[in-house]
């Protein structure tokens, strides 16, 4: 990937789910594009690891361990952003949980604790970040979502899809809402990108034929790639740009 041309220095982003995929690769291009990046994933030791990686190279990064379904964890993670920086710019609500399950016979905690996590975390985040945004006078906020929550039924994954549907129709509500404070709100749906979330399907050599005959582009996403996208959707050059759920997926859905 050639490197973005952003300037993010003297910005503040804040990253869920970046110890790994997709998160780790924007906050890695957030970096890259000179902000100062906390990494935050329910995966304590993993999240340090890809925190001290970057600051070995001379970043100005944190991590910090925490549930974003645990609305006093997420108040503690914008309260070490505080101490650490003392404002937010971004916001990337990236971390998510994308269990197999028929609706059949899906536990009820299954169900739950994915909403709790792809949805609810959202919302905490987004009102912890929107409150100090609020006060600084604007700031970025891109949900992760998913073609599964805008036009791509999958199979098995009713809750990642009801989440997913859910963030999306968030993304445009708190677009609307915040917009009068500065704030954009934009969602992205990414297609089948190669992170380790979809290694079962990359596996599957009859499924990975399914889905690459409906791929114009006919390959997989690579987490770089939406990263691009989110690097543009936080910058001034998509300044009259929120509300929107944006395709990174190789054309598969044009709609
Ligand atoms: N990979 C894909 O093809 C794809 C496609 C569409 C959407 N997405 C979305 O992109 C996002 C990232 O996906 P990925 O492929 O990088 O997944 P991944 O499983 O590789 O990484 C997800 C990260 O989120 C963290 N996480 C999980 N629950 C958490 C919680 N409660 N609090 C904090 N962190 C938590 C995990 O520890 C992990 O590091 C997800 O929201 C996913 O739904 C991925």
């Amino acid at each position: 990937m050639p490197a973005p041309r952003y300037d993010y220095s003297g910005k503040v982003v804040c990253v869920t789910g970046a110890a790994q995929g997709i998160g780790l690769a924007i906050a890695q291009a957030f970096v890259h594009a000179g902000a100062a990046v906390c990494l935050d994933d329910i995966e304590a030791d993993r999240v340090e690891k890809a925190a001290l990686a970057l600051a070995a190279a001379g970043a100005d990064v944190m991590s910090f361990a925490g549930d974003v379904a645990d609305a006093e964890a997420v108040a503690a993670l914008f309260a070490a952003v505080d101490r650490r920086w003392g404002r937010v710019d971004v916001l990337v609500n990236n971390a998510g949980v994308e269990p197999v399950s028929s609706i059949l016979d899906q536990p009820l905690a299954t169900w739950q604790r994915t909403l709790d996590v792809n949805l609810t975390g959202t919302f905490l985040c987004t009102q912890q970040a929107a409150r100090r945004m609020q006060v600084q006078g604007g700031g970025a906020i891109v949900n992760i979502a998913s073609i599964a929550g805008k036009s791509q039924p999958l199979y098995l994954r009713s809750a990642y899809a009801a989440s997913k549907a859910g963030q999306v129709g968030f993304t445009k509500e708190a677009a609307r809402e915040l917009a009068a404070y500065g704030i954009r709100v934009n969602a992205v749906c990414p297609g089948v990108i190669v992170t380790p979330m979809t290694e079962h399907l990359r596996e599957n050599p009859q499924q990975m034929a399914r889905w690459l005959a409906e791929i114009p582009q006919a390959r997989l996403g690579e987490a770089g790639e939406v990263a691009s996208l989110c690097l543009w959707l936080a910058s001034d050059a998509a300044s009259y740009v929120t509300g929107m759920a944006w395709h990174v997926d190789g054309g598969k859905n044009m709609a």
